[in-house]
C-alpha cells in the first residue's frame, strides 16, 4: 500500500498511443474481444468483485449502479461517459482522453456489453478542444475499422457511439443536468427520486452515467479480474486513483496512486514537496467542492475514501490542491465562493441566492469591511443551502465555505478586525452614498 502505481496511465507516454494502431500494438481491444464472449452477468459480477467506485466524485459502487439497470424493458439502454470534468482542480480525465482515448472507448464497450446497451455518448466540456479532437478521432478510427457499429468484432453485437460537446457549464457535469443538456434543454438537474438515470435517464430510458476514469479502469479489471483489482488499495477503497495535483508544489501534474497512499508522503515523494522550501498550510484533497484540511491534521491521513472522509473532507474527483504558508485563506475562500456563485444553475432559490450572499460576505471581509457575526452568518447560510436543493451543488457550494471558516477561524477574525472600524467604514460609505444622492 502507498505507492505510485500505473494501471490506467501505463501507456500514456508511449508513441502514438492515441491512435488505434498504437493502442492495438500494446494489446488494445483484446479485452473487449474476450468480454464479448462472456455472459454479461459475469462481466457485471467481475466489476462488483473489483469494488470499483465511481471516480467522478461521489464514489458510488459501479457494479451496484449497473445492477439497477432494468432488463428487457423494450427501451434502449444508454451509456454516458461523463467527460465534463469541471470541478476546479481536476484535470485527470483530460489526460486519458488526449493520450489514451481508445482505452476509454474500450471501457465504454465493456460497460455496454454488461448492460446490453447499443448506444453510448461521451459528453465532454466545451472548453476541452484538444481532448475532444482526440476522442472524436478515436471514435472515427474505431468506426472505420468496424470496432463500432454493426456486428462488432464479428460478435453480432451492435454498438453506436457519439461525442457531444457541452457549452462550458459546471452543472452539466451533474448527471441529470448532463442528460437535460444532451436532450437539448437547459442543463438543470432533475429531481431524484423519481428521475434516477438507471431507470429514467436519457429520453426517460435506462441510462448508466459513469466518469471517464471509471470507464477506463474497466479494461484493466476485465483483463486481470475483479479479484486482482480488489487486492490493490485499502479496505473499501480498491484499485488506483488518478490525482490532479496542483498548487504550491514542485511537481504539479496527474499521478496515478494506489488508494491508501499516505497524504504527506504523496506531497513529498510524488509532488516534490512544497515550492520554495515553504511550509504547508492546507490541502483540498478532492476538488474545490470538498473542505480544506489544515496541515496539522494531516499526520496519518491516507488518500482513500474512508480516511479522507474521517478527516473531514473527501476523495471526490481527486483534485488535490496544495496551499503553502503564504496563502490567504480568506482570498482562497472568496475564490471558491465566486466560482460556485457564478455556476449555480439558478433553479433552486437557496443555491441561487445563497451562493452570491456567501461570495459577498467573503468579499467584504477581504476588503476590510467585515462585520462581527459574518462568520456565523456564512455558517447559517450554508446550513440553509446544503441539503435544500435538487442536486448536490448545494453541498458543493457550502462545504468548502464551511471548511475555510471552521479550519482557519483566526484568519477570518483577523481580517474582520475591530468590529467598530468595520461599522465606521460602512457608515462612512453609506453617508457618502446618501450625500451623493443629493
Ligand atoms: C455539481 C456537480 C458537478 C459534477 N461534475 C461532474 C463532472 O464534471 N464529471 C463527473 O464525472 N462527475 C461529475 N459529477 C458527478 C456526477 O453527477 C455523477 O455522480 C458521476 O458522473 C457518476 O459517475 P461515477 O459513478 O463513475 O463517478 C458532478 C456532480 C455534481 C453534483
Amino acid at each position: 500500500m502507498g505507492k505510485h502505481r500505473c494501471l490506467l496511465l501505463k501507456n500514456i507516454t508511449q508513441p502514438n498511443q492515441h491512435t488505434l494502431a498504437g493502442y492495438e500494438s500494446r494489446g488494445g481491444y483484446s479485452v473487449i474481444k474476450k468480454v464479448l464472449g462472456m455472459d454479461p452477468a459475469k462481466v457485471l459480477e467481475e466489476v462488483k468483485t473489483s469494488g470499483l467506485r465511481g471516480r467522478g466524485g461521489a464514489g458510488f459502487s459501479t457494479g451496484m449502479k449497473w445492477s439497477f439497470i432494468p432488463k428487457n424493458t423494450g427501451k434502449p439502454v444508454y451509456i454516458i461517459n461523463n467527460a465534463d470534468e469541471s470541478e476546479p482542480g481536476t484535470f485527470k480525465d483530460r489526460v486519458l482522453l488526449e493520450r489514451d482515448p481508445h482505452q476509454v472507448i474500450e471501457g465504454m464497450l465493456i460497460a455496454a456489453w454488461a448492460v446490453q446497451s447499443n448506444w453510448s455518448c461521451t459528453y465532454i466540456r466545451g472548453e476541452y478542444g484538444f481532448p475532444y479532437s482526440r476522442i472524436q478521432a478515436a471514435v472515427d478510427e474505431a468506426y472505420a475499422k468496424g470496432y463500432l457499429g454493426e456486428n462488432i468484432f464479428g460478435s453480432g453485437f451492435t454498438h453506436h457511439m457519439v461525442v457531444h460537446r457541452g457549452a462550458g457549464a459546471y452543472i452539466c457535469g451533474e448527471e441529470t443536468g448532463l442528460l437535460e443538456s444532451l436532450e437539448g434543454n437547459k442543463g438543470q438537474p432533475r429531481l431524484k427520486p423519481p428521475y434516477f438515470p438507471a431507470t429514467m435517464g436519457l429520453y426517460m430510458c435506462p441510462t448508466v452515467v459513469n466518469n471517464t476514469e471509471t470507464l477506463a479502469a474497466l479494461v484493466w479489471i476485465l483483463e486481470n479480474g475483479g479479484k486482482a483489482y480488489s487486492e490493490i488499495g485499502v479496505g473499501k477503497s480498491t484499485g488506483t486513483k488518478l490525482i490532479s495535483a496542483s498548487g504550491h508544489i514542485n511537481k504539479p501534474g496527474v499521478y496515478e496512486i494506489e488508494l491508501g497512499y499516505p497524504l504527506l508522503q504523496f506531497i513529498e515523494e510524488e509532488c516534490g514537496g512544497i515550492r520554495g522550501g515553504k511550509k504547508l498550510k492546507g490541502v483540498i484533497p478532492g476538488g474545490s467542492s470538498f473542505p480544506v484540511l489544515r496541515a496539522d491534521e494531516l499526520a496519518g491521513v491516507t488518500m482513500d475514501y474512508e480516511s479522507l472522509a474521517k478527516a473531514g473532507s473527501g476523495m471526490g474527483s481527486g483534485g488535490f490542491m496544495v496551499m503553502d504558508e503564504t496563502t490567504d485563506m480568506v482570498q482562497a475562500a472568496l475564490n471558491v465562493a465566486h466560482f460556485y456563485a457564478h455556476e449555480s444553475c439558478g433553479q433552486c432559490t437557496p443555491c441561487r441566492e445563497g451562493g452570491h450572499w456567501i461570495e459577498k460576505i467573503f468579499k467584504r471581509i477581504s476588503h476590510g469591511n467585515g462585520l462581527v457575526g459574518d462568520v456565523q452568518l456564512v455558517e447559517s447560510i450554508c446550513n440553509q443551502v446544503a441539503g435544500h436543493t435538487i442536486c448536490a451543488f448545494g453541498e458543493a457550494l457550502s462545504w468548502p465555505a464551511q471548511g475555510f471558516i471552521r479550519k482557519f477561524p483566526e484568519e477570518f477574525k483577523e481580517q474582520i478586525g475591530d468590529a467598530l472600524v468595520g461599522i465606521r467604514k460602512r457608515k462612512e460609505a453609506l453617508n457618502f452614498e446618501h450625500e451623493g444622492a443629493h
